[in-house]
């Protein structure tokens, strides 16, 4: 028999709600003899204020010895915006090189989209996680001055797009339309954009098979709206694929629905899955907050651990509850639904 160990953390807001429920469904979902260990991390904004600190090494070396961590959210309006981001959420997702940001964009049978005319949208955006203008590569100068500047330097580098556009390919070469998409917006970052260009040419040459495609960043935005049916797979670089993944969250029944894994293929570090939705002040506590984002992440979770048959189950319950949605439900009854229909 098999033990998983999974760090926890749930973070801020309505982290920890759907945190709860994830792991509910979590637990519905692993066969019989494999045991699940759950480790709690109490990261955040409390923590924050009660020692000043986001990340010690400390944990950041017991969270290493995991399988796997599931992250609810983080941010909250008490703490200076970018001290946890940086210091919590990307400080995860940098040590621990998850340098393919996997985000879906699915617009499941009965769920409404704002789109006019039910598309088909089906795709997955692979963003990259640990280059471009997320390095933290800048600074100020003259600060307080009428001469003020500030700089924000994208780094990009040819080992880390090939990376990443060499796992985009593979996907594409997965499924069944074989089709990849690189967003940039090389007609202006020409320097980057340049470098992204040429290896997604070079790299394309060992899939024959997967048709490519560019856009640029802007115009995608457009058949993001659209066309959306025109996608399958999509790699971009890290603010891109923010911005994009959050357009595709508003276009598939929105951002209560987005999954993510932030993955680290060579497994030499635990990959961390999280609902691309935020902490939710404005909610927590309340049992308001649709727990599915990060159901849908523990079927990520599941799947890259190996267990595809019961991601495919989770993925299943989902489709099945959402095909059937009225009124309105809260947290813990969705939570106790998709596991219940898990179990069945
Ligand atoms: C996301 C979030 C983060 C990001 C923030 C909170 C650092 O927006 O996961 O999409 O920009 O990546
Ligand atoms: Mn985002």
């Amino acid at each position: 028999s098999r033990t998983i160990r999974l760090a926890v953390v749930p973070g801020d807001g309505i982290g920890q709600e759907v945190v709860a429920e994830g792991l509910k469904v979590l637990e519905a979902a692993l066969p019989a003899d494999v045991k699940l260990e759950t480790t709690e991390y109490d990261l955040g904004a409390r923590r924050y204020h009660r020692t000043g600190e986001t990340l010690p090494d400390s944990v950041l070396a017991e969270l290493k010895t995991h399988d796997a961590i599931l992250l609810g959210a983080i941010g909250d309006p008490s703490v200076p915006s970018g001290v946890l981001e940086r210091g919590l959420l990307l400080k995860l997702r940098f040590a621990f090189d998850h340098h393919i940001n996997l985000r879906p964009g699915r617009l499941f049978p009965g769920v409404k989209s704002p789109l006019a005319g039910e598309p088909e949208i089906d795709f997955v955006v692979v963003r990259e996680g640990t280059e471009g203008p997320y390095v933290g590569n800048g600074g100020t100068l003259r600060t307080g001055t009428e001469h003020e500047v500030a700089t924000e330097v994208s780094l990009n580098t040819a080992y880390g797009i090939e990376r990443v556009v060499r796992d985009a390919y593979r996907r594409a070469q997965a499924r069944p339309r074989k089709k990849l998409t690189l967003v940039h917006k090389n007609n202006v970052l020409v320097h980057a954009g340049h470098l992204w260009t040429r290896i997604f040419e070079q790299v394309g040459r060992e899939f024959p098979e997967v048709t490519t495609d560019y856009l640029h960043v802007d115009a995608a935005t457009i058949f993001f709206v659209t066309q959306p049916e025109r996608f399958d797979v999509i790699v971009t670089d890290n603010l891109f694929g923010d911005i994009l993944t959050d357009l595709a969250a508003a276009v598939t029944g929105g951002i209560g629905l987005a999954a993510s894994g932030n993955i680290n293929p060579g497994g030499e570090f635990p990959s961390m899955f999280e609902p691309v939705h935020g902490s939710a002040p404005d909610i927590a506590g309340q049992g308001k907050a649709d727990p599915t984002a990060t159901v849908l992440s523990v079927a990520m979770l599941l799947d890259h651990l190996g267990f595809a048959a019961e991601a495919a189950a989770v993925e299943a319950a989902v489709a099945a509850d959402l095909a059937e949605r009225t009124g309105t439900r809260t947290t813990s009854q969705v939570g106790d639904a998709l596991a219940a229909r898990v179990s069945g």
